[in-house]
């Protein structure tokens, strides 16, 4: 285990097997109908690219870079965005590929936006939530896994822009944090 680690909450081995299942259910739902796997850069990456192998229906890659800026402590804040879909969304089946769910402000400013655009569906995909910290509520169709409120990173969550290669999901040490 990493030096920096205090606890793993998700070994290699269960978010695999989590992953599995996930794409299981996609794959049931979806029934051979085309869908566009909108990955969000750059923490869903690892999730997105495991999660995609596992689906049997014709996926599309896509990749947006956004966050949502408010004061914090209020569901307002707007949507900024750095890199778009490169996808004309208009009539197609979308699923957002998430790394996790926190406050949900995100996402709440997202898929609106998105179906605005005309896609006929936008579900979301992600594999952490924390219910606990949530402010607006999300409609998410296919959860990883419910966890606390605590800052993790490993297979693609980062903390200032390190951790992302660790192959699974581990709890940080405080003092990492006020180093
Ligand atoms: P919302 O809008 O749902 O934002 O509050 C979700 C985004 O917040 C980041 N986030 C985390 N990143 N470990 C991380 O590495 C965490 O524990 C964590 N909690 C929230 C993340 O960028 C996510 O997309
Ligand atoms: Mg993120």
């Amino acid at each position: 285990m990493h030096q920096d680690i205090k606890e793993i909450l998700f070994t290699e081995a269960q978010i695999k097997q989590r992953v599995q299942e996930l794409g299981r259910a996609i794959t049931r739902d979806y029934a051979g109908k085309p869908v566009v796997l909108c990955g969000i850069l750059k923490g869903a990456v690892t999730f997105f690219t495991d999660l995609a192998r596992t689906i049997e229906a014709p996926v599309q890659f896509d990749f947006m870079s956004c966050s949502s800026y408010g004061d914090g402590t209020t569901s307002s804040g707007s949507l900024t965005i750095r890199k778009d879909l490169d996808t004309d969304v208009r009539g197609k089946d979308l699923l957002v590929v998430e790394d996790i769910i926190d406050t949900g402000v995100t996402l709440s400013h997202l898929v609106p936006l998105l179906q605005e655009r005309g896609a006929r569906s936008v579900k979301l995909a992600t594999l952490l939530s924390k219910p606990s910290r949530r402010q607006v509520e999300v409609p998410v169709t296919y959860n990883g896994f419910e966890i606390p409120d605590a800052f993790v990173v490993g297979y693609g969550l980062d903390y200032a822009g390190l951790y992302r290669n660790l192959p699974y999901i581990g709890v940080l040490k405080e003092n990492v944090y006020q180093a």
